[in-house]
């Protein structure tokens, strides 16, 4: 593989990182020095009150969160990594349209490269850490079938640190298919599940209201959680998704349409409904989450690289084998993702520490991570490129290092991490 266009496009992209630097050095600078001033104060006036040992934990909490302020893993650039992959295809816990090579794939520098983000390193994904964080513990994927993708890489990733594969089992002794519902995967010497709910609207799908007309075949009632929500509360991790389902034709098109309360709306539109269900996401976890407990994820869209046509008239993938080098080819920021980081932020007052994973535009890069014609044994011929899911291992194991790397920095389930009273 000729790696000459790659290189020399990212050395001048390299010169990028100076002014950003700067810029993210005043802005950090700028935000500390009040701080500091702030908890100086605030030492000096409580130095002779019982509450003195309170302030300082506070104070320390204030400057861990300085990394997340300090390091954007969300801008970087990809590099070539000899260390990569972490597991193999032969994981037991893939699904067989996520196994490119089992499928006809031949060619394998998709699973060698390695997100660096500027300014900051993501820290090497350690499994045994990892696992031994999340003893007695619940990780809960729940959205599409992407979150399916991401879900299984994080089992396999979590796998190598475990030396007894049979100690990890599917809690109900399901297999590991497409399948609607829910999958658990039990790693049994830690006490751990690491779960996937798939709920691609994460709202309830209906049956329409009583007199409804034919062309109706379903209610999306963006005002109500799936039931499945239940489950989700109490876990240590969540990490949701939502956007493919999210467009005209997988809705309104297919006569699926809007509910709220007890009316259909036949005018809504699939913005405003993806909107009024982030209302309905983010009341439900202030009112069901515990924020001091769970780790709390929304990751953004994870973008499609259809070219010369949609999914459904011939568009193609499967003459990538490297990363995209050309910046005009990348797609501008959906839609989707304005609103889910609008949600988080508004949510930050009530509920701290709910964070955006926000992996968009680094996938954008990848348009050579996907199974393309390699789809799984079975699947109908004439069949569509698959140009939206991933092949595994590969990119979701990079969405799989930054929620790492956002879970050691937030002081995921260390000792000095129990919840603190906020003087
Ligand atoms: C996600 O990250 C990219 C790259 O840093 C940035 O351009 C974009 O605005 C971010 N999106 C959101 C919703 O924060
Ligand atoms: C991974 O984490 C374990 C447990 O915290 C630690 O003992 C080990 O040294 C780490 N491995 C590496 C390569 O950092
Ligand atoms: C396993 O973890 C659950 C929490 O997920 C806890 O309630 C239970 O007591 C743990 N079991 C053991 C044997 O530690
Ligand atoms: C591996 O795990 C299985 C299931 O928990 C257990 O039955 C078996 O004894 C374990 N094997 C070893 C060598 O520990
Ligand atoms: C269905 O019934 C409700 C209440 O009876 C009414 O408001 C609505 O217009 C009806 N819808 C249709 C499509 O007939
Ligand atoms: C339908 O939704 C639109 C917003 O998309 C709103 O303006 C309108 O009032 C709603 N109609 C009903 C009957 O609730
Ligand atoms: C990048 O893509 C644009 C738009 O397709 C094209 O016009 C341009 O020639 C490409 N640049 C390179 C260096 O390939």
């Amino acid at each position: 593989m000729d790696l000459q266009p790659v290189t020399s496009f990212f050395k001048k992209i390299q010169l990028l990182p100076f002014p950003i630097f700067n810029r993210q050095l005043t802005y950090t600078l700028s935000f500390l020095l009040p701080l500091l001033s702030l908890a100086l104060l605030s030492l000096l006036a409580s130095f002779f009150q019982p509450q003195f040992l309170l302030n300082i934990s506070f104070f320390s909490q204030v400057l861990q969160n300085k990394h997340d302020l300090a390091c954007d893993d969300s801008n970087g650039r990809w590099v070539w990594d000899e260390n990569h992959p972490y597991y193999t295809e032969g994981c037991p816990f893939l699904d067989p349209g996520f196994r490119c090579h089992q499928n006809g794939r031949t060619d394998g520098d998709y699973y060698k490269w390695r997100w660096q983000p500027n300014g900051c390193d993501l820290p090497r994904f350690n499994a045994s850490e990892l696992l031994e964080r999340s003893r007695n513990g619940r990780i809960v994927f729940a959205g599409d079938s992407i979150g399916r993708n991401q879900w299984e890489s994080l089992v396999c990733m979590l796998a190598q640190g475990v030396a007894n594969k049979s100690a990890i089992y599917e809690q109900n002794g399901k297999p590991i298919t497409k399948h609607k519902g829910y999958l658990s995967i039990r790693f049994h010497d830690y006490n751990l599940t690491v779960e996937y709910y798939r709920v691609p609207f994460l709202v309830i799908i209906d049956r329409p209201p009583q007199n409804h007309s034919v062309q109706i075949k379903s209610a999306i009632r963006v005002d109500r959680l799936h039931w499945y929500s239940n489950k989700w509360v109490g876990a240590d991790v969540l990490v949701f998704n939502a956007g493919h389902w999210w467009n005209q034709d997988k809705t309104v098109k297919m006569g699926c349409y809007f509910q709220e309360g007890n009316t259909l709306n036949m005018t809504m539109d699939v913005m405003e409904a993806f909107r009024r269900f982030l209302q309905t996401w983010k009341s439900w976890a202030i009112q069901n989450l515990d924020p001091e407990k769970s780790y709390i994820f929304f990751r953004s869209y994870s973008p499609v690289h259809y070219r010369d046509g949609t999914w459904k008239d011939g568009g193609r993938c499967d003459i990538n084998v490297a990363p995209e080098t050309n910046y005009t080819m990348l797609e501008p920021e959906p839609w989707n993702n304005r609103f889910i980081s609008e949600t988080i932020e508004n949510m930050k007052d009530t509920m701290r520490g709910v964070q955006l994973l926000n992996i968009t535009y680094l996938t954008e890069f990848r348009k050579d991570g996907h199974p393309s014609i390699h789809r799984e044994p079975g699947t109908p011929v004439p069949f569509p490129q698959d140009c939206s899911h991933w092949c595994l291992p590969g990119v979701p194991d990079t969405w799989n290092e930054i929620l790492y790397s956002h879970l050691l920095s937030k002081g995921y389930r260390t000792k000095n991490n129990q919840p603190t009273n906020m003087p």
